[in-house]
């Protein structure tokens, strides 16, 4: 049977970027590749269509595919709108709604990029890291939450950090798998000095590991602190594995590291092995409609959804190999451009990569 495949371009870069991946997935389909895509619509070109960032369509047809491919979400045209109907609640819902509690961002330097980094070279000559997020629970989804206003008249802001064991314990087994395949280091970042919420994560993830995963080398690390050391000395890491808010914070700076957020994919995995598969990298509207974006973080998404949903790991690799092959080739995206180096557009590097492969 085949597989489903729902792909959501949504706004910004979203369309032409997914444009390229599809272009791929395509391509794979021609080498037997068995898989049905479907369209759908989510954030503010949703909200734009239907008055909502996640219609029920898109929903229903999220939870019938066996993966998911996202182009990005948001703009400055959708925010003036309320915080419940904005793009960004169209993301938020279907990682909450579809249970991806898992994500994996990884951050990668290919060589051939190492002079796009802010850090020197020798710093990050090699990086191979891989963040695991959790994805649908502590600050960004916790109850109570809101804005009020108090007796004196003033309005007061707030928002719950909770995380109950059993989340704790399957986000820390999701990255203990995926150590026990790497280095089987694993750092967990908290705040335990101060958040109670996190001091019981760390107990947790203390617990999970030694009874669990006791060939895996466990460090525990303070967010304020792992912040600096990514930016000190990123080659101490193999897998870190931390909260929501710390994990997109963190996932971001790491990302940075490679020179390019252009060049970064991620996975966001349920209990059942369904994901959904987007760049790290948001909807850049700046650049938007021109045609100049890197489709690589979302090419290399689908190698991921390859690699994690659909069980094709050679394909995945096939990808992988295409992407290196037009680095050395020498095409590059603006984004990722230097000297001597020939530029090309969106389109442009779908369409090596496809040549590659
Ligand atoms: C991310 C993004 C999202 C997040 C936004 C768009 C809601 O920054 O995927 O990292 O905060 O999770
Ligand atoms: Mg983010």
């Amino acid at each position: 049977m085949s597989k489903r495949i729902l792909v959501l371009p949504g706004d910004g870069i979203g369309p032409e970027i997914t444009a390229e991946a599809v272009k791929v997935l395509d391509a794979l389909v021609g080498e037997g590749l068995d898989v049905e895509l479907d369209e759908g619509l989510i954030g503010g070109a949703a909200y734009d269509a239907a008055e909502t960032p996640l219609p029920s369509a898109t929903l229903d047809m999220a939870r019938e595919a066996d993966a998911i491919l996202l182009g990005a979400v948001g703009g400055p045209k959708w925010e003036p709108l309320d915080i419940s109907v904005r793009p960004e609640k169209g993301l938020l819902g279907l990682r909450a709604e579809l249970g991806l509690f898992s994500n994996l961002r990884p951050a990668i330097l290919y060589p051939q990029l190492a002079d796009a980094s802010s850090l020197r070279a020798e710093i990050v000559a090699g990086l191979d890291i891989m963040i695991v997020r959790e994805l649908t629970g502590g600050i960004y989804f916790g109850q109570p939450r809101g804005i009020r206003t108090l007796e004196n008249g003033e309005r007061q802001g707030f928002n719950t950090l909770v995380y109950a064991e059993h989340e704790i314990e399957r986000i820390v087994r999701s990255a203990c798998d995926i150590a026990m395949k790497r280095g089987k280091r694993l750092c967990s970042v908290d705040k335990a000095n101060v958040l109670e919420c996190t001091e019981l994560w760390r107990e947790v993830a203390e617990r999970v590991v030694k009874n669990e995963y006791p060939e895996i080398e466990l460090s525990h690390m303070y967010v304020d602190n792992a912040a600096m050391q990514l930016v000190k000395w990123p080659k101490q890491f193999d897998v870190m594995v931390t909260t929501n808010m710390f994990g997109d914070i963190l996932s971001d700076a790491a990302a940075m590291l490679t020179g390019s957020i252009g060049m970064l994919p991620s996975a966001s995995l349920n209990e059942k092995g369904q994901g959904m598969y987007e760049p790290i990298h948001g909807s850049a509207p700046d650049i938007a409609g021109k045609g100049v974006a890197n489709p690589l973080a979302t090419i290399l998404s689908v190698a991921m959804m390859l690699r994690y949903s659909l069980g094709e790991s050679a394909m995945a690799e096939r990808i992988e190999k295409a992407v290196e092959q037009v680095l050395d080739q020498g095409l590059r995206t603006p984004d990722i451009m230097s000297e001597g180096m020939t530029e090309v557009n969106c389109e442009g590097m779908g369409d090596a990569v496809v040549a590659a492969l």
